[in-house]
């Protein structure tokens, strides 16, 4: 409001001389004044305006890249996912049905495990058969807790068909044979008279499972072997030889790829590994306030922080382009998917917890890094095909958080319900003209978008405002469509850049109905509050 008093009073007396000489009634003052009001409130809202040509998508948004993640890694599986077919909490074959409800709301396309690290360690018959005969071992990455190995192989491949849910295997190459890795695939896929089949059989699981998504390695630079990316390709070769297709089950085989900027790994790998040997190559790029070693808290920070972040998270777009760019030297028609199966937020752990758990909260700020995340993964949607936000329970940049009996959503959760309308839905051509946010003496754009549309010609459009002070006025044209009318309207936002949920109070940032928007002459107008998601459908 500031500067529209400033505005009207610079210029009042002038206004009324003008008025009074000129000889005009009454009405044509006070119109003025209205224009004036008018014109100094409009100055207020920062104006961004966009276009989308509704008739010349191309690309489909892979509903993959709404893959989750779950390692055994603190209480990502044990208590958060899995309690025991005899424990109080009410639980569906050992698999809490708070937690099964809420990840079959938000259509969960397919979901991670082993790991992660823990996936190189990991050697998948110790987990299956009668539980009280499952060895126990000692989880040496991630806190050196004595892992029972009572959630294994049946108990996840059961959790994905509950939940309707593809699986994505991480294979152990790190620490495991090629023999190993490729009996996993046997037991799990096997339909024929084989030593593996029939130990499935004994264990209870008469049908094979369909495995699609089988990933050779976690992180093969690191925790996966410390290796070179020639010596991890050689290796991959041997690997992904011996992991069969059985039956109908076709594996769709991913590489173990860079770590965040390291694109010699990609170019390594797209060089040595032979056409059609790979399906997919992965990355991994976490978000930090600042870096590794200054990782900044969950909760508490604030606006350079919260900026910093959210700076980080953008850079997204930029890796993708590069690595994309290296894979479209040796495969220019994209067959190879780029599949960023970790990513997301990471911050010191809360205080408190054990070190080695990765648990920590989640505000808005994470809805809005990942709302930003996502938009970036659609507009790569031509090799983007797949992608796992590290983790789902009570890990990193969770969706659910949960205490004994108790189950939060968290913020970033509420972006995976919001945006479930974009999952394989077509990508369609937006332009948008965008403020900046500055702070630190840098800027980024304050908004993101995505629009698509859904097989029965729905229109979704997404807006992201990381400006924590400004909501923003959006006029968006829509070009070549035949929608007539905004039938729907979702928000997510919260009172501070820090708002989370608690156990105690869980509903502070969640999904609500959104009004402030209109659909007039092709074109749809958004007033988007500051540090906001919100999605638009269009009939
Ligand atoms: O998600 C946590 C860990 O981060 C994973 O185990 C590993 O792959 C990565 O370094």
């Amino acid at each position: 409001m500031k500067n529209q008093f400033q505005f009207w009073g610079k210029n009042s007396s002038d206004t009324s001389l003008f008025i009074i000489r000129s000889g005009k009634n009454l009405k044509n003052f006070l119109g003025m004044i209205m224009l004036f009001i008018i014109s100094g409130t409009m100055a207020q809202t920062p104006k961004a305006t966009a276009v989308i040509n509704a008739d010349q998508g191309v690309y489909i948004i892979n509903r993959n890249i709404y893959g989750q993640f779950a390692e055994h890694l603190g209480h990502g599986i044990y208590g958060g996912l899995w309690v025991g077919e005899s424990s109080p909490i009410p639980n569906t074959h050992g698999v809490r049905n708070d937690v099964i409800a809420a990840l079959k709301e938000i259509k969960i396309p397919n979901l991670r495990w082993p790991g992660g690290c823990f996936a190189d360690e990991y050697h998948w018959m110790d987990g299956v058969g009668p539980k009280e005969k499952r060895p126990k071992m000692i989880n040496t990455t991630w806190g050196g807790v004595v892992e029972d190995n009572s959630f294994g192989t049946n108990e996840f491949l059961n959790l994905c068909e509950e939940l309707g849910t593809e699986p994505y295997i991480c294979g152990n190459l790190g620490s495991g044979s090629v023999e190993e890795m490729s009996k996993w695939v046997e037991y799990m896929t096997s339909d024929g008279e084989s030593p593996m089949a029939t130990l499935r059989k004994q264990n209870g699981r008469e049908k094979p499972w369909k495995v699609h998504f089988f990933g050779v390695g976690n992180e093969s630079w690191g925790c996966g072997g410390n290796m070179t990316p020639e010596g991890y390709a050689e290796n991959y070769r041997r690997y992904a030889t011996f992991t069969k297709n059985y039956g109908e089950n076709r594996l769709y085989k991913i590489a173990g790829g860079a770590n965040s900027n390291d694109y010699h790994w990609t170019d390594v790998l797209m060089k040595n590994i032979p056409n059609g040997m790979m399906q997919g190559i992965s990355l991994h790029n976490y978000t930090f306030t600042d870096s590794w070693t200054n990782k900044g808290n969950a909760t508490g920070f604030n606006e350079d922080d919260y900026y910093k972040l959210l700076e980080n998270g953008q850079r997204m777009d930029d890796l993708i382009a590069k690595h994309s760019a290296v894979m479209d030297m040796y495969d220019p028609t994209k067959k190879v998917s780029l599949v960023v199966d970790e990513w997301g937020a990471w911050y010191n752990v809360q205080p408190g917890t054990n070190p080695g758990f990765l648990y920590q909260q989640n505000s808005l700020r994470d809805a809005l890094l990942a709302g930003d995340i996502l938009n970036i993964f659609h507009k790569h949607c031509d090799r983007v095909r797949m992608a796992n936000i590290a983790q789902m329970v009570n890990v990193l940049q969770s969706i659910i958080l949960t205490d004994g009996n108790k189950m939060l959503l968290t913020p970033t959760y509420y972006v995976f319900d919001m945006y479930k309308v974009h999952q394989d839905a077509t990508l369609l051509p937006m332009t948008i003209n965008s403020p900046d946010y500055t702070r630190l003496g840098r800027s980024i754009k304050s908004v993101s978008t995505t629009a698509s549309m859904d097989k029965n010609g729905a229109i979704h459009v997404t807006f992201v405002n990381v400006d924590p002070h400004n909501a923003i006025e959006i006029n968006c044209e829509l070009r070549g469509s035949k929608v007539s009318k905004v039938t729907d309207g979702q928000i997510i936002t919260g009172k501070e850049i820090d708002t989370y949920n608690t156990f105690d109070n869980p509903y502070q940032v969640q999904l609500e109905n959104f009004k402030d928007c209109k659909f007039k002459n092709e074109t749809l107008t958004v007033k988007l509050p500051s540090k906001s998601l919100v999605t638009v459908e269009l009939k």
